[in-house]
């Protein structure tokens, strides 16, 4: 035979067929001398594997070389599917192959940092198997990332990162499909393109340079020079020193900039569209991976509506007011009002997924866009999701000179920009555009509680490794 088959495609469909799998031997048990049971393992989907002492086919010493196996070892195994009368517990697939040839592949330590078959319990199972006097070590999460090359060895951890996967293909198709050009900007660049203090600085050959917080400048720039609609997707570093579920110090940037004719809410628009259509994409074809991420970590389906709903912050205040929950009307919000915020608009209008623009200016970016009838206010918006912040973006300032005065009214050194505030003075287009979190848009699509579940090699103040 030349075809191998895959864990994920066993089925009664193949029953009698001579199959060829190379997968990882999750758990092996020996049953007398005459017999043994092994779980094969290939992408979080899992197969009983039953390897039975059989004249001129399977024999004695097979078995006893399957028994001596270390767990995590991978395995090429050949032999024949069959479907048994009961179902089959602690295997995904539920269909049996009669082993009738086994090559250890590659062979692991015989003892391991993490279990897989703990590091795969949800809580409830957790707490159950306790409870029934089981042994089990509860996996926390700086083993699982320390050890993460086994960590991910979880159908959940499978499923979270093809996920993830599609999110950012889902967006490049459509962007694609709607005339954008995929970009690719500077990441070694001179100075801060947010603000802020939260930047990784570094030596430039003699020049002072830092780390891109965006490709915010770039972005822009790049509009400038009439490529009309961008997108990129990249890598964006903050200096973070803030140890919270969602902050990490290098994220996944999923970026658009775009020129517009009118008003920022074109921008809006093509949020709009473009996160139903991710959404729909993962509702559509990604069920088996959010289903084996919902068996770990149980959650709903996320609430959304064909038309996104859009409200002004004004309108968010005043919601957040009617339910007693004062805050600055004319600064920014926290976490606990967003989240607050997130339930008042679930309950009103059914979506866990709205927009909520004309942010105060003074919390906005140098580069963002005052209102024209009200500079306290902005044409920028943020979007969340289950009431917390996936993207910011806006309409951007386009006149040099004023570009120059907001700079050097939010305290960034001008210089250190004027390439950037050039690239304006030669006829520039009304732009706005949008960055999103790719991590943070995994987490909360699946209902998860830290970033660093949906970050593949988390880097956050703490941690540089693996
Ligand atoms: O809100 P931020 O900082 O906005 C920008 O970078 C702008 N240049 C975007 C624009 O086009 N106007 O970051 C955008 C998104 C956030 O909404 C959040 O999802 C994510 O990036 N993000 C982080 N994700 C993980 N860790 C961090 N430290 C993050 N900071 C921002």
């Amino acid at each position: 035979i030349s075809d191998w088959t895959k864990v994920e495609a066993l089925n009664d469909s193949l029953e009698s067929k001579w199959v060829r799998i190379r997968g990882v031997a999750q758990t092996i048990r020996a049953v007398g001398k005459k017999m043994a049971f092994v779980v094969i393992r290939e992408n979080g989907f899992t197969v009983q594997c039953v390897v039975q002492v059989q004249p001129d086919q399977v024999s004695p010493q097979m078995v006893k070389y399957v028994t001596a196996l270390s767990r995590e070892s991978i395995v090429d195994l050949e032999g024949v599917v069959s479907v048994p009368g009961s179902p089959i517990k602690g295997a995904s697939q539920q269909v049996e192959i009669q082993v009738r040839k086994l090559y250890c592949v590659d062979r692991a330590v015989p003892t391991l940092p993490i279990n897989i078959e703990d590091a795969a319990r949800s809580e409830i199972e957790i707490e159950k198997a306790l409870q029934a006097g089981e042994q089990l070590v509860r996996v926390n999460q700086d083993t699982r990332l320390n050890y993460r090359v086994l960590d991910i060895r979880t159908p959940a951890n499978q499923g979270i990162f093809r996920i993830q996967s599609h999110v950012g293909n889902a967006f490049r198709q459509f962007l694609l499909s709607e005339g954008f050009v995929e970009i690719h900007t500077p990441k070694l660049i001179a100075g801060s393109s947010e603000g802020g203090a939260a930047v990784f600085r570094l030596d430039y050959k003699g020049q002072p340079a830092c780390l891109a917080q965006s490709p915010q400048l770039h972005k822009q720039m790049s509009i400038c020079g009439g490529l009309g609609r961008v997108f990129e997707i990249g890598p964006v570093f903050r200096a973070e020193d803030s140890f919270t579920h969602r902050h990490l110090c290098e994220f996944t940037g999923l970026d658009v900039e775009m020129e517009i004719k009118m008003h920022y809410f074109e921008v809006m628009d093509i949020v709009d569209r473009l996160f139903v259509a991710i959404f729909d994409s993962l509702n559509d074809n990604c069920q088996k991976y959010l289903e084996a991420v919902g068996r770990q970590y149980p959650f709903e389906p996320l609430k959304y509506l064909r038309q996104t709903l859009r409200l002004t912050f004004e309108e968010g205040v005043q919601m957040l007011k009617d339910a007693g929950v004062e805050v600055d009307p004319l600064g920014d919000l926290n976490t606990e009002s967003e989240r607050k915020l997130g339930q008042i608009v679930l309950e009103k209008y059914g979506t866990e997924f709205y927009i909520l623009h004309r942010y105060p200016l003074a919390v906005r970016p140098f580069y963002t866009m005052p209102c024209p009838d009200n500079p306290a206010y902005s044409n920028s918006f943020d979007v969340f999701i289950r009431g917390e912040e996936i993207i910011s973006g806006a309409q951007r300032v386009h006149k040099a000179e004023f570009l120059e005065k907001r700079a050097a009214a939010c305290g960034i050194d001008v210089k250190t920009i004027a390439t950037y505030i050039d690239s304006f003075r030669y006829g520039a287009f009304p732009h706005g555009g949008f960055g999103v979190g790719l991590e943070r848009v995994v987490m909360l699509f699946c209902g998860l509680n830290n970033i660093r579940k949906t970050s593949l090699y988390p880097r956050d103040p703490l941690r540089l490794a693996p």
